[in-house]
């Protein structure tokens, strides 16, 4: 196949090369287009646009096939864990003990945050959304790191400012958790791992020892793999587009979780619980809510369904799916809107409507229902995602960097009013 792509404009004829990744997607390159035609493209929502060139996460929707630099996340999902994970998507390989051992050594110097930060959660109302508290958090570490706003930081800093971002995040989205119970804020153990020492700061207590169920960390480690990355999905393109302006990564990761706060992206894990609760209080007739969801005049979504990319099941959805059952089985739990969750997806799988649209499960149908089994109340889902995919945030705020990338400003097709004359307003 040719690597060169034709367009006829005008009877004129351009040429434009053609791209291919190392997974053989191909793409039109048209960074000359408006200079060779004067036209630029239109693709509302970038279904159909490459941003960038990415060696970080390679998924194929089709064959519902995701990796994190070339290794399938059903075998990292087993057999790694979310540290190391972290390591590879951010290091671009997977480390050796020692170089893990030093990682961790490292990221634990700096679970501390501020103590002035916790003025910012006594100014929050009682039932503040945590993800505006996250957002709000993570932006204002900035403050406290000054030597992280230079846009030409070396590589040392902004390796150091990764880190510092790495640690305190759990820290953050404890103590953000812990101030929601009106319970004492629980402060980090070094001898604790990344997943261990996030645990024990969300369930520990001031006056005891909690022990902690490695059914948990087991399980959230899973689901903090399972979130790490996703190539250009609506808040990683937000990370690179904000860090595009040579902002610091601070403010680049809070513009980031404000974009996977919304239901159609990340919110949805928050969304599918507060379905199957409003299915479940209705009675239960999945029948229902499904028509609801395939009438054109009927808002209703049936959320954790469908994917941009994905037209095949979400490799993750089946993964979590799985944790599902050994979770509650593990913690004797019965959660009936478990039930309620196969009942639709069953009901969906072999429904015309979901069939012909190729709506599956996504990864945010299930991961509700197990972070409520291991405590976590509705409004917190989102925040855990947060935290899973912060490695990818990083991981694509310095790739961007390191490829040079021009500032992120794409162009449009104006349709608005022409050649208006301003009339005073005494005489509108
Ligand atoms: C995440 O991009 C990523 O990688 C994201 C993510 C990540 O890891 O970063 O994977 C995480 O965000 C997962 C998605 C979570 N969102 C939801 O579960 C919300 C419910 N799903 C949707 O709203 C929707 O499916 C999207 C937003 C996920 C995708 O929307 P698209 O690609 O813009 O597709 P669309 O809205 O154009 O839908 C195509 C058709 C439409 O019907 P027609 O107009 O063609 O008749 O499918 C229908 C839609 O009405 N449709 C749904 C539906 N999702 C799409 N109908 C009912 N219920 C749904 N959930």
């Amino acid at each position: 196949m040719s690597d060169i792509a034709e367009i006829k404009i005008g009877g004129q004829t351009f040429e434009f090369p053609v791209i291919t990744g190392t997974e053989g997607e191909k793409a039109i390159d048209i960074s000359k287009l408006r200079d060779l035609t004067g036209y630029v493209t239109l693709d509302s929502g970038f279904k159909n646009t490459g941003s960038t060139k990415s060696a970080i996460t390679f998924l194929d929707g089709e064959l519902g096939v995701l990796k994190y630099r070339g290794y399938a996340i059903e075998e990292l999902a087993e057999k790694s864990s979310f540290l190391e994970v972290t390591y590879l998507l951010i290091y671009g390989k997977l480390p050796t003990q020692s170089e893990l051992d030093n990682f961790q050594n490292t990221i634990s110097r700096h679970t501390l945050i501020h103590e002035d930060m916790k003025k910012f959660l006594d100014g929050y109302p009682s039932k503040s959304h945590p993800m505006a508290q996250l957002a709000s958090l993570v932006c204002s570490l900035s403050t406290f790191y000054p030597e992280s706003l230079k846009a030409n930081s070396s590589k040392e800093e902004l390796d150091l400012t990764m880190i510092k971002l790495l640690a305190k995040f759990p820290t953050i989205v404890s103590f953000i958790y812990k101030k929601s119970l009106g319970h004492p804020l629980i402060y980090p153990k070094n001898k604790y791992d990344y997943v261990t020492n996030f645990i024990h700061m969300i369930f520990g207590q001031r006056t005891e020892e909690v022990e902690i169920d490695p059914v948990v960390v087991n399980a959230m480690n899973t689901l903090l793999i399972l979130h790490a990355d996703h190539e250009q999905n609506c808040s990683s393109s937000t990370v690179r587009i904000v860090g595009s302006s040579d902002c610091n990564i601070y403010a680049s990761v809070s513009a980031g979780i404000s974009a996977l706060w919304g239901p159609l992206h990340g919110g949805a894990n928050q969304a599918v619980i507060e379905m199957l609760e409003l299915i479940k209080a209705d009675g239960g007739d999945t029948e229902k809510w499904i028509n609801k969801a395939k009438d054109k005049n009927d808002p209703f979504r049936m959320m954790g369904f469908g994917h941009r990319v994905y037209k095949n099941f979400d490799p993750r959805a089946k993964i979590i799916k799985k944790a599902c059952d050994d979770v509650l089985n593990k913690l004797g739990i019965n959660d009936p809107v478990l039930e309620i969750a196969k009942k639709l997806e069953e009901a969906a799988l072999s429904d015309p409507y979901f069939i012909d649209r190729k709506l599956y499960p996504n990864v945010d149908f299930y991961s509700g229902i197990i972070y409520r089994a291991l405590g976590f109340p509705t409004d917190m889902f989102t925040v855990l995602f947060a935290l899973g995919r912060l490695p990818g945030w990083i991981a694509q705020w310095k790739e961007m960097h390191e490829n040079n990338e021009p500032i992120g400003r794409p162009r449009q097709i104006y349709v608005g009013d022409v050649d208006q004359k301003f009339v005073p307003i005494n005489e509108r």
